[in-house]
């Protein structure tokens, strides 16, 4: 297993889950740790974050993982407080200068990646700002939890940019082409409710509620076989790859497949026994 990284722009905190099954489950919580900077996504955080998928990846125990932003600091005296933010964009000073050669291997190693390539479920908990490289940060996750008071865009266009972190392609999947191109286009920011309104957030909570609720889906997640739910993500992201033939084949594929795991043996005995399943993760 590869040990944990450590990062002072990215916290990880395992939160040990004690329904999890098989038994020894947390849930971690990644914190991203630049409030002063509304949490923007400069190259130490990108790598702290991509070192934190590959050992979540591998470390057995990591059922969920929640990646949120941390909340702002308290303002030295007479000075406004920093603005509450997930994640306010891509760190916009360490695009000053750049050819698109400089640029180039940084987005083809993104870390927008990363996530969207983690086989574990991944939740985003967001209160404030997802700009940017921060929505995009939101739409490589496979739910996203908001509250009221959070805003969502793509403001590139302000600064001569498009998106490049994967939104214009998975704004278009996750709310269609209309509502894509008109973020995209005007670069227009829509609040919380708005985004739940529109399914670019799964729940709306206020900001008190924020972290329970988020765990509670998590722990409800860390309670399913650790493989079928591999398998219940891989087939349905099939469907975003796939035409629709095809990916009725692929589920049917994968479905097939599960009856020769233990899982299933167990799953459907603990049903017939009126039992809760122990999973084997198999
Ligand atoms: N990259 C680098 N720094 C950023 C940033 C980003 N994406 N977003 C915010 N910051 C920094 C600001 O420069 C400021 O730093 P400073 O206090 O050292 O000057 C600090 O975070 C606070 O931001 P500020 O702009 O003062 O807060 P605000 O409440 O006035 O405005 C926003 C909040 C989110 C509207 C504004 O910060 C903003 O528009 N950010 C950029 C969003 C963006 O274009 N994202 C896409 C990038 S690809």
């Amino acid at each position: 297993m590869p040990a944990q990284p450590e990062s002072n722009v990215l916290g990880i905190d395992n939160i040990s889950v004690e329904s999890s099954s098989p038994s020894g489950g947390v849930v971690s919580l990644w914190t991203i740790n630049r409030p002063d900077k509304l949490n923007a996504l400069n190259n130490e955080v990108n790598t702290a974050i991509k070192a934190a998928c590959a050992w979540a990846e591998e470390e057995e125990s990591v059922r969920v993982i929640i990646v949120t932003g941390a909340p702002p600091n308290t303002p030295p005296e007479g000075k406004r407080s920093k603005p509450n933010s997930f994640v306010a964009g891509a760190d916009i000073s360490e695009f000053k200068g750049k050819s698109s050669t400089e640029i180039r291997p940084i987005f083809d190693d993104n870390v927008w990646e990363y996530i969207w390539n983690l086989s574990k479920p991944t939740i985003a908990m967001i209160d404030g700002f997802a700009l940017g490289g921060g929505s995009e940060l939101a739409l490589s996750c496979d739910l996203r939890i908001a509250t009221p008071r959070s805003n969502f865009g793509t403001p590139e266009i302000n600064l001569g940019l498009i998106p490049g972190g994967g939104g214009t392609q998975r704004l278009c999947r996750l709310l269609g082409y209309g509502k894509a191109m008109e973020m995209v286009m005007s670069g227009e920011m829509v609040d919380g409710t708005e985004a739940h309104r529109i399914g670019l957030v799964n729940h709306l909570v206020e900001p008190d509620e924020l972290h329970q609720k988020v765990m509670s889906i998590a722990e409800n997640l860390a309670q399913k076989s650790p493989y079928t739910i591999r398998v219940a993500k891989s087939a349905v992201r099939a469907a975003l790859e796939k035409p629709f033939s095809s990916g009725i084949l692929a589920e049917r594929d994968l479905f097939c497949a599960l009856f020769d795991t233990a899982d299933m043996e167990i799953g459907v005995d603990a049903f017939l026994n009126r039992e809760t399943p122990e999973w084997k993760g198999a």
